[in-house]
């Protein structure tokens, strides 16, 4: 299921803040992490931010977590918390992100999620029947996508038959992980994608005390996403059908070369505004 995790990429050049590997509950998994990412062993206690293990009485399995002084663990966890809740409560197939995937005559399109982050989008689009490609270029994310995913599927593969969830077990199946820059992964291997999604980091004005404790972590890791129109165009020479881009409620739109390549298409909810490039459109226009 998790499809590669290139082992040759060095930290990713858009990150901000230094992060090694704490050793402090699992050294030997922390070693293999460090020889693996090439990310030194917080062995001074000195670093901004580690990836190391967290684990909590009421778990079996230690979860690989981002750790920051400020903000505390964050990790990914597809089985229980906001995801969850997101999976049973957020709407369905009438919520915008849905909508915004489109429909194809012959079935369910398929999905690749070039900004995969902390795995939300992909766990929705996933929890709606749809197969998500998640591609997430930092390695530290990718990490904590691998552990959230491998997580998921001993958790729901150990349930008693009367604990069985057999609807979450096939959205995990239906989600696989690449660690890339996704804008060389689509001109690279060309994959075969009806609908490539996309949320970039948007630059931040203030930091709000609102902005949820994932996305802050995400900010002080990753830094605003300054290449966005390269991964928009690598999307719309990929793409068989359409091409979604998320942005705040009111941000302009991805400013490509070519002015006239637009938005097909939008739709909105109360804070975000779903993009769409229509292929097909683009291609009438003799844009594509
Ligand atoms: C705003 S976050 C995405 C949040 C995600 N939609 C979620 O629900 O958790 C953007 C993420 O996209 C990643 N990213 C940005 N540009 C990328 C690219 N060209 N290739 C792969 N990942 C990229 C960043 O590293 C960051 O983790």
């Amino acid at each position: 299921m998790i499809q590669t995790m290139s082992e040759t990429n060095t930290p990713s050049s858009h990150a901000i803040a230094t992060l090694a590997i704490s050793n402090s509950t699992e050294p030997k998994a922390a070693q293999l992490l460090s020889e693996r990412f090439k990310l030194p062993i917080d062995l001074h206690h000195s670093a901004e931010m580690t990836l190391g293990w967290h684990l909590v009485k009421k778990d079996t399995i230690p979860k690989l977590a981002l750790l920051h002084k400020e903000s505390g663990p964050v990790f990914i966890d597809f089985i229980s918390g906001k995801k969850a809740h997101r999976r049973h409560f957020g709407g369905g197939k009438g919520q915008p992100l849905i909508r915004a995937m489109g429909k194809i005559k012959e079935g369910v399109p398929t999905i690749l999620d070039a900004t995969a982050g902390m795995g939300g989008d992909s766990f929705v689009i996933a929890s709606q029947g749809f197969k998500v490609v998640m591609v997430e270029r930092s390695i530290a994310v990718a990490a904590l996508l691998e552990d959230a995913l491998k997580r998921a599927l001993d958790n729901l593969q150990n349930l008693s038959p009367e604990a069985s969830d057999p609807e979450l077990l096939s959205i995990i199946m239906n989600m696989s992980l690449v660690q890339a820059d996704s804008a060389e992964y689509l001109l690279s291997q060309k994959p075969i994608v009806d609908v490539i999604y996309m949320d970039p980091m948007y630059p931040e004005k203030k930091k709000s005390a609102a902005t949820k404790k994932e996305m802050k972590a995400l900010q002080n890791l990753v830094g605003p996403d300054r290449d966005s129109e390269n991964l928009l165009q690598a999307a719309l020479q990929t793409a068989a059908y359409r091409v979604v881009v998320k942005r705040p409620k009111n941000a302009p739109i991805i400013q490509l070369k070519n002015p006239l390549l637009k938005p097909s298409a939008e739709i909105f909810s109360p804070n975000t505004r779903y993009d769409i490039y229509s292929i097909k459109a683009l291609k009438a226009a003799g844009l594509l």
